[in-house]
């Protein structure tokens, strides 16, 4: 992986720089990688603060020869190569909020974004958008997200190596998208549920078709989450926003 690193400077997303690449026909593990994004993008149409030299602003192309519903399973597995790479570099305690977002004492410091193109009901291919708030200062976030938001340089009180944190989690990725190829979702099922913080506490999730309460007790073979309804009945939810219960 990341044998065909693409290195810009300034660039609109680099999700639209790999998404271009793949459709010219770019190989699996091509990367783009930027100093800055002027338009980054986050899930659920949100922006994406990525100001230059500060962060690891990413994406990768994939094509993983998959069902298009097992998209779910990359952003999973996507999020724990990227927990469990942080967490041995930078040795702090860092959680996975469902489905995706990598928190430090409830705050976000990474989030992922997976975006596919299908045809057939297969995946075409995939772009997996990452990106980690490295070196960001509080002056680099809007007075109001610093209350849901922080760095690994704010967690931390240091400055980190990009390079160290780039090689380490491709290393992981690979590892880890090996297994899952070879023994399919199981592995990552488990690795997930033992870093979410999502799992056993009351939570409402925010989806376009309403509101769902319950309490989170896992994930399934196609990577949806179970939540635990009042009625007693276990619902899985593919995509939603995870709010706080109320
Ligand atoms: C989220 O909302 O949590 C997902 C954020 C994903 C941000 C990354 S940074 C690299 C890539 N390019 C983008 O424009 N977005 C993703």
């Amino acid at each position: 992986f990341g044998k065909s690193l693409n290195l810009f400077d300034s660039v609109e997303s680099t999700q639209n720089l790999a998404r271009a690449a793949a459709e010219e026909g770019a190989v699996e593990g091509t990367i783009f990688l930027a100093e800055q994004q002027l338009s980054g993008r986050g899930r659920m149409g949100r922006g994406w603060i990525s100001p230059r030299g500060r962060g690891i602003w990413m994406s990768m192309v994939l094509r993983p020869s998959v069902p298009v519903h097992f998209a779910p399973q990359l952003t999973l597995l996507t999020a724990v190569a990227l927990c469990r790479s942080l967490m041995r570099v930078t040795s702090l305690p860092i959680g996975i909020k469902w489905p995706n977002d990598l928190l430090i004492g409830g705050k976000k410091i990474s989030g992922i974004l997976l975006e596919s193109a299908a045809e057939d009901e297969r995946l075409r291919y995939v772009i997996a958008g990452i990106g980690i708030s490295v070196n960001l200062e509080a002056a680099d976030y809007p007075e109001e997200l610093l209350e849901k938001a922080t760095s690994l340089r704010i967690a931390a009180g240091q400055k980190w190596d990009r390079n160290e944190l780039i090689a380490d989690f491709l290393k992981e990725w690979e590892q880890l998208y090996f297994l899952y190829q070879e023994q399919g979702f199981s592995l990552i099922i488990t690795l997930w549920e033992a870093l979410s913080v999502s799992l056993g506490k009351p939570a409402r999730l925010i989806t376009p078709q309403g509101d769902i309460v319950g309490i989170p007790v896992g994930l399934d073979e196609s990577g949806a989450i179970r939540v635990e309804l009042a009625n007693g009945l276990t619902k899985a939810v593919f995509s939603a926003e995870m709010g706080e219960p109320q």
